[in-house]
């Protein structure tokens, strides 16, 4: 097991990351601040390992309780939500109870806006299942739902006590989830990690191929990457936003298809190919490194085209971007290969080739 820390200060928290650690109760245990949990899961990851967790909890004597959500990104919203709040009030749970998210980013999203907002907040553990969410939405504390007009946008910031990443519930997870989370992964090297980005760059097919040794490493650079990053700019005022590499265009694709058509990872691959190339229209990185890029996601079974929405629909849906600043637009873009910088000052014209130019 490896654990790493999110240094931030009072709040701080570990990360753990290995193989068996569902059944790792003794991790769990010291922060919990009564014996009484509530998990939050859904559908298809509560019939493979609620039992387990919950079995290891009510062994050591913690009372729990648990709610089982629809699954998917189409039920990231405030009806769904409102089970979770249902279940911790017919549960009669307590502002020290811990909240345990079990699942995706859809459910820990979901589970840390809930954990933010009941009884104006209770500790909150995640135990992320996905590639994605091991590597990212676990850690760093945004939480949120989707609104019909845009992605993420009511939440809150929110950190846990805990991230509890088992490699081992990877196994069951489709391989088209694990590509989503791929591109997470990637991204990582795209924007501050160049000899992550080389490594990567050798070793893909090893990740795609399910080989444990190498998306345990894959998984730890990747949370290294993003722990130093929150712990650096926790409420996003800066180098945060950095980590949105892609996901402009791609909430749009998102939004624009209807949640759940394309997964997230899946529209930040098509997204961050229309930044690479942007970026290449402004000069900063080259046509080979944009080709560096597209031959990554190829390989990583990503979509590297984005859908035909029009180019009016991208930008009207862009435009709902949180990075928007007095109505203005802020892309994620590649400086060089290894080092994204925020920019406000691209010509809608070359924003608009570079969408058009990007979708099939
Ligand atoms: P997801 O939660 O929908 O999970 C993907 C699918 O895999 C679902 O059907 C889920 O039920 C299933 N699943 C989960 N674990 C499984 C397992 N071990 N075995 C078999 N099936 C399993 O999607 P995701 O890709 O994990 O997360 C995407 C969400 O995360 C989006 O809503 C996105 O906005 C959000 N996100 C948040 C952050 C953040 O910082 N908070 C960062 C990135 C993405
Ligand atoms: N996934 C982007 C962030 O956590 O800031």
């Amino acid at each position: 097991m490896q654990t790493l820390n999110v240094a931030l200060g009072e709040r701080a928290y570990p990360i753990h990351i290995g193989r068996g650690l569902l059944g790792r109760t003794d991790l769990i245990l010291p922060h919990l601040k009564t014996r009484r949990v509530a998990i939050v899961t859904n559908a298809v990851v509560g019939p493979l390992y609620l039992e387990r967790l919950r079995a290891g909890l009510e062994g050591a004597g913690v009372r729990t309780a648990a709610v089982v959500l629809p699954d998917g990104e189409a039920h990231k919203d405030w009806e769904t939500l409102n089970r979770i709040f249902d279940m911790l009030l017919a549960e009669r749970c307590e502002r020290s109870t811990t909240l345990v998210a079990l699942g995706g980013g859809v459910v820990g999203d979901m589970g840390g806006f809930a954990a933010a907002c009941y009884q104006r907040g209770m500790p909150f553990i995640q135990v992320p299942t996905t590639l994605l969410s091991q590597v990212d939405s676990s850690v760093g504390g945004k939480t949120a739902i989707n609104h019909p007009l845009g992605k993420n946008m009511i939440g809150a910031f929110y950190q846990p006590s805990m991230v509890l990443a088992d490699i081992d519930t990877l196994d069951t997870l489709p391989d088209r989830e694990l590509s989503a989370g791929l591109a997470e992964v990637i991204k990582y090297g795209l924007i501050r990690d160049p000899e992550f980005l080389a490594w990567l760059e050798v070793n893909l097919d090893r990740l795609v191929a399910r080989d444990t040794d190498a998306l345990a490493w894959a998984i730890e650079r990747s949370c290294r990457n993003k722990a130093e990053v929150v712990a650096a700019d926790e409420t996003e005022q800066g180098e945060r936003a950095l980590l949105n590499l892609g996901h402009t265009f791609g909430h749009a694709i998102e939004t624009g298809l209807g949640y759940g058509e394309w997964l997230h990872g899946e529209a930040v691959a098509a997204g961050t190919m229309m930044a690479a190339e942007l970026s290449c229209r402004l000069g900063w990185i080259d046509a080979a490194a944009v080709a560096r890029i597209e031959a990554l996601f190829e390989r990583a079974r990503l979509p590297v085209w984005g859908p035909r929405l029009g180019v009016e629909r991208y930008v009207e849906l862009m435009s709902h971007d949180k990075k928007v600043e007095a109505g203005k637009l802020r892309l994620v873009l590649l400086r060089e290969m290894g080092r994204a910088v925020m920019h406000g000052e691209a010509p809608a014209s070359e924003i608009a080739a570079a969408i058009e130019a990007r979708c099939r």
